[in-house]
């Protein structure tokens, strides 16, 4: 089916309440829109039509047992759509949300999901357009609204570049703040677990609950399908030229990127720099993609810069590691994937 794509410029600090109510009517009548989070945009369909649902899957081409986030403007949803809040999980709310912290608890019986699955994640988009469209809707279910596999879409023109003729509207609120997805906590047991990590850090959360572990499948440092996320053993976020991350001390990390990119003099290749050391390249098109002293620069770029690269068409992908503190954890999950794990550690000097 090949759709016409409206987009709709929407102001991010006042949204235009006409444009929401043209938004909300899609929503209504069981089409799919494009809006902004503070983290990524959203592909959104109305989360209590599973016909509507299911119209995600076709758009994305995602997997069919990959569940998408429901995403509520009011907290009391949550009790709509959970048939258990745990205490831990309204601190955690009154602490985070609205913002980049998704929570999978037990799902209410009545609640339809893809698959039958008894668990659902719910977040709450700090994004005024975000939450203007839910406010004016039911929940809505929004996975990234990328083409399943690629970078997550921080502009309006990047899901254009995937879904245009594919779904019904995309509402342009600017790029997003974050650039990389929410938190997800896995709190059906304790310990909690990060089973993807995002916006908010693991320390974020430990200043709130002590009980907090990070899912050995959160690092992303090998493939695995053992993982509670079924989102988690596919391949994500991927340029589509090769990517080789190199992890290790800053220093050796540069010594390593040279290293690969003298053994690939004379081709076109990409290499995915800092701030603070793209001047030490000589070869290559190096991009910045922000600043090793303030992660958060980075994390806001990251899928911006792979898509930079697929549109220079580089052949190759050379991208510096980052350190795992704070965001630098949700950082170098993206990282990883979107190299399908082909790691290579310069300070140990060993594949893996
Ligand atoms: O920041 C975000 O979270 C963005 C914006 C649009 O809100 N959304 C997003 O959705 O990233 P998506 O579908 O691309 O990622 C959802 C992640 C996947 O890793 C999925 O496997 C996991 O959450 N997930 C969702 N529902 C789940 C469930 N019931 N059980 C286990 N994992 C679940
Ligand atoms: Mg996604």
């Amino acid at each position: 089916m090949k759709l016409r794509t409206i987009v709709l410029k929407v102001n991010p600090q006042y949204p235009e309440p006409e444009k929401i109510r043209e938004a909300a009517k899609v929503i209504e009548a069981g089409g799919l829109v494009a809006f902004p989070t503070e983290t990524v945009y959203g592909l959104g369909a109305n989360a209590l039509d599973l016909k509507a649902v299911l119209r995600i899957y076709e758009a994305k081409k995602r997997p069919p047992d990959n569940p998408v986030i429901t995403h509520v403007a009011h907290k009391e949803d949550v009790y709509r759509l959970a048939r258990e809040v745990p205490d831990d999980a309204e601190k955690l709310m009154d602490a985070f949300w609205p913002g980049p912290l998704t929570l999978l608890l037990k799902k209410a019986r009545d609640v339809p999901r893809p698959g039958g699955l008894d668990e659902i994640t719910i977040r709450m988009p700090a994004n005024k357009i975000a939450l203007a469209l839910i406010a004016a809707s039911k929940p809505i279910a929004a996975p990234s609204a990328n083409l399943s596999g690629r970078p997550s879409p921080t502009t309006a023109e990047h899901v254009l570049q995937d879904l245009d003729g594919r779904i019904e509207m995309v509402l342009d609120g600017g790029p997003t703040e974050i650039g990389v997805e929410s938190t997800v906590l896995d709190m059906t047991s304790k310990p909690y677990r990060i089973l993807r990590p995002g916006g908010v850090t693991l320390e974020d959360l430990r200043r709130i609950l002590r009980d907090v572990e990070v899912h050995p499948a959160a690092l992303a440092k090998a493939p695995t399908d053992l993982a509670k996320a079924p989102g988690m053993k596919y391949r994500h976020y991927a340029p589509k030229a090769p990517m080789i991350l190199v992890e290790g001390k800053p220093e050796d990390v540069v010594r390593k990127v040279k290293e690969i990119a003298k053994e690939h003099e004379g081709e076109v290749i990409g290499i995915m720099a800092t701030e603070e050391t793209a001047g030490s390249y000589d070869i290559g098109i190096v991009k910045v993609v922000g600043r090793r002293s303030e992660p958060r620069s980075i994390a806001r770029n990251l899928f911006k810069t792979l898509r930079e690269f697929d549109q220079l068409g580089v052949k190759l992908i050379i991208a510096e590691g980052m350190e795992e503190k704070g965001i630098g954890l949700a950082i170098s999950n993206r990282l990883r994937k979107a190299a399908g794990y082909n790691i290579i550690n310069a300070t140990e000097g060993e594949k893996g």
